[in-house]
């Protein structure tokens, strides 16, 4: 699609389909058990053929095998779908509907978009895509003839190094933000950078009257900058934690030794024991775990997004945390919790 982001279809080797909305995303697993999380970029099809845009990076371990064709791509368990980035309801007929991407974020959007427009909806879409180079907004031309063919989308792109020539803002959410000064009824959509993600929910929340459960958004975590996962210092002494999975009829107690500054799911997954298949992005929830009272007040409490999602899980607790989100300190030295049936 452009020198650094190549279109990537799966294809189901089984009857078996993987049944996905527009707008969540799948993990992939390499050979080595580290996962990619990618967004299909249309509509589930009739074949079950996934299609994904995917950045090439220069060091990454997935990029590396598709630039050089490996046969290892040849066969990829995928597991998913995950994510309530999905299209919903407009509120009213005339409630504007805002999708912004930056990147290879286009690609949820592009099946959002879809399924919008292939709902029948009228109400008006409004679609702004960022990238730094205008080389990079791959399918604008797709964008162009969607709006010709369709009187209530309107598509915006902007390339943030290229010379402004009609003095639009330079990112997307500021765009937006200028055309759209009253959100009050609006659904915004936004997938990419979490900088543009982070500042489209903050501005629009706070200057123009978006509320707060009308933005859904999807922020894409690097594979090779993991969130939560900081290196530690190498001389920093490990932190012992104990851990119960139960099994039915049968409680067993494990040890786990974890490094301050990484996050207790990357103890966990290099022990074997949880997978985290969205990768520490706070929508799968399977990397749930339950601490003892003592510990639950140990750790800073959850963010909201954190706290978003154990509400969504019928089975979560009231000492449940996601240990995506525990950050591993030399305080937490005993840490006990127990891992659910379900996770393990
Ligand atoms: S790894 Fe998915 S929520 Fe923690």
């Amino acid at each position: 699609m452009t020198d650094q982001v190549v279109r990537l279809v799966l294809l189901p080797v089984s009857a078996r389909r993987l049944h996905y909305r527009e707008g969540q995303y799948i993990s992939i697993e390499l050979a080595n058990g580290e996962l990619r999380s990618y967004s299909p970029a249309t509509a589930m099809a009739a074949d079950g053929a996934i299609e994904l845009h995917v950045r090439l990076h220069p060091q990454g371990k997935f990029s590396t095998l598709l630039r050089e064709r490996s046969s290892v791509l040849s066969s990829l368990k995928v597991y998913g779908p995950y994510g309530d980035c999905v299209w919903q309801t407009p509120t009213s007929p005339d409630a504007p509907i805002l999708f912004l991407a930056t990147g290879t974020g286009i690609a949820p959007i592009k099946a959002l978009v879809q399924a919008a427009l292939s709902s029948g909806c009228t109400n008006p879409v409004w679609l702004y895509w960022g990238a730094r180079h205008v080389e990079e907004l791959y399918e604008s031309a797709a964008f162009e003839a969607l709006e010709s063919r369709h009187p209530n989308f309107h598509f915006r792109m902007s390339a943030s190094a290229s010379d402004r020539d009609h003095g639009e803002p330079r990112y997307v959410q500021d765009w937006a933000a200028r055309q759209h000064p009253d959100l009050a009824d609006a659904l915004v959509y936004a997938c990419g950078l979490p900088a543009m993600v982070d500042a489209a929910q903050a501005l629009l929340t706070q200057n123009n009257g978006l509320r707060a459960e009308r933005f859904f958004a999807d922020a894409f975590v690097s594979a090779t900058a993991p969130a939560a996962t900081p290196r530690p210092p190498a001389d920093t002494l490990s932190v012992n934690a104990t851990f119960d999975t139960q099994q039915p009829q049968q409680v067993t107690r494990n040890r786990l030794q974890l490094e301050p500054g990484t996050s207790l799911l990357h103890g966990l997954r290099a022990a074997g024991v949880l997978k985290g298949v969205c990768g520490g992005r706070q929508s799968c929830g399977t990397c749930r775990v339950s601490l003892t009272p003592h510990w639950f007040n140990q750790i800073p409490p959850p963010a909201r997004s954190e706290q978003r999602l154990l509400q969504a899980l019928p089975e979560a607790g009231q000492l449940d945390r996601l240990a995506c989100q525990i950050i591993i300190e030399p305080a937490l030295d005993g840490l006990h919790f127990s891992i659910p049936a379900l996770a393990v």
